[in-house]
């Protein structure tokens, strides 16, 4: 599905008057493109997905998937949110079959059906590696087993669209690298256009076509990096090449409110000498 955006603002009118956290802003990601917000604290991200999500209203402006205007809710958007939101009442395997339990397929969902639902929370929790937790609560699992299921339940509706929002935030390294693998093959092998919200500019080029930098508070798109590698063949030690190095000076010198050119300029002087990273200037 493609996702567009267009002339989407949000204000929020509180204690204190006006807040403005998004000027106009259109974006376009395609079908199966994988593009990563980052930007400063307080600059409208979450404001963003919560927009596109359909839980929360825009100002003005609209956005639409394939052409249709997104108004509310719908099965065709997965969320996984940075905190915990597993019912903790229920199993790690009801958790993860929620979703379908509140869509009308499920309502009318007789023998066969139900069959297949139940074999798709079966392989879900297998390819998360947490079928041997089925029957345990969220409290008695790991931060990491815990977003593991988050995922999966968001994949449990095979949505066409992706949105996570500091997902993998308060994961160790070494589960953070293993749930981005995770990631990146599940969202290339079915296509799933992704919006994906991280403080982490390594993550964002590792499993980006493209990464959108945001400004401070109202938040816009200062800059679009393209990431120079097929997602196909990318693995945790890309982090490491020269050609990895570059949009990520480039992307932490915007963050730090340098302007685009000067950012370039640095690219292009860190290409010719290969030295210097950045500073001095
Ligand atoms: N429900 C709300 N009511 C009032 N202000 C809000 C609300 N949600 C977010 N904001 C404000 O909007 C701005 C953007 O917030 P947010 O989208 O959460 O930023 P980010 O996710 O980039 O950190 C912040 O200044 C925040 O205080
Ligand atoms: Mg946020």
């Amino acid at each position: 599905m493609k996702l567009s955006l267009r002339g989407v603002e949000k204000s929020y009118t509180g204690g204190r008057g006006e807040t403005c956290a998004l000027v106009p802003l259109d974006l376009d990601v395609g079908e199966g493109e994988f593009v990563s917000l980052v930007g400063p604290s307080g600059c409208g991200k979450s404001t963003l997905l919560h927009i596109v999500a359909g839980l929360e209203r825009a100002t003005a402006g609209v956005v639409a998937l394939d052409g249709e205007r997104v108004l509310g809710p719908g099965a065709e958007i997965g969320l996984v949110f940075q905190q915990q939101t597993l019912f903790p009442w229920l199993s790690v395997r009801e958790n993860v079959g929620f979703p379908l339990t509140l869509s009308r397929a499920r309502a009318a969902a007789a023998g066969a059906e139900r069959e297949r639902q139940a074999a798709r929370v079966e392989s879900l929790l297998r390819l998360v590696g947490l079928w041997e937790f089925r029957d345990s609560r969220p409290a008695e699992l790991s931060g990491g087993m815990q977003q593991r299921a988050a995922l999966a339940r968001a994949l449990v509706v095979q949505p066409e669209v992706l949105l996570m929002d500091e997902p993998f935030g308060a994961l160790d390294a070494q589960t953070r690298e293993e749930m981005q693998e995770l990631l990146l093959h599940l969202t290339q092998h079915h296509r799933i256009t992704t919006l994906f919200v991280t403080h982490d500019v390594d993550e964002a080029l590792l499993l980006s076509d493209r990464v959108l930098v945001f400004s401070e508070r109202p938040g816009s798109v200062v800059a679009s990096i393209d990431v120079p590698f097929p997602r196909g063949d990318r693995s945790p030690e890309l982090k490491l090449d020269e050609e990895f190095l570059r949009p990520k000076r480039e992307i932490l010198a915007l963050l730090r409110g340098r302007s685009r050119s000067e950012a370039q300029r640095d690219r292009l002087l860190s290409g010719l000498t290969n030295t210097q990273p950045e500073g001095g200037s």
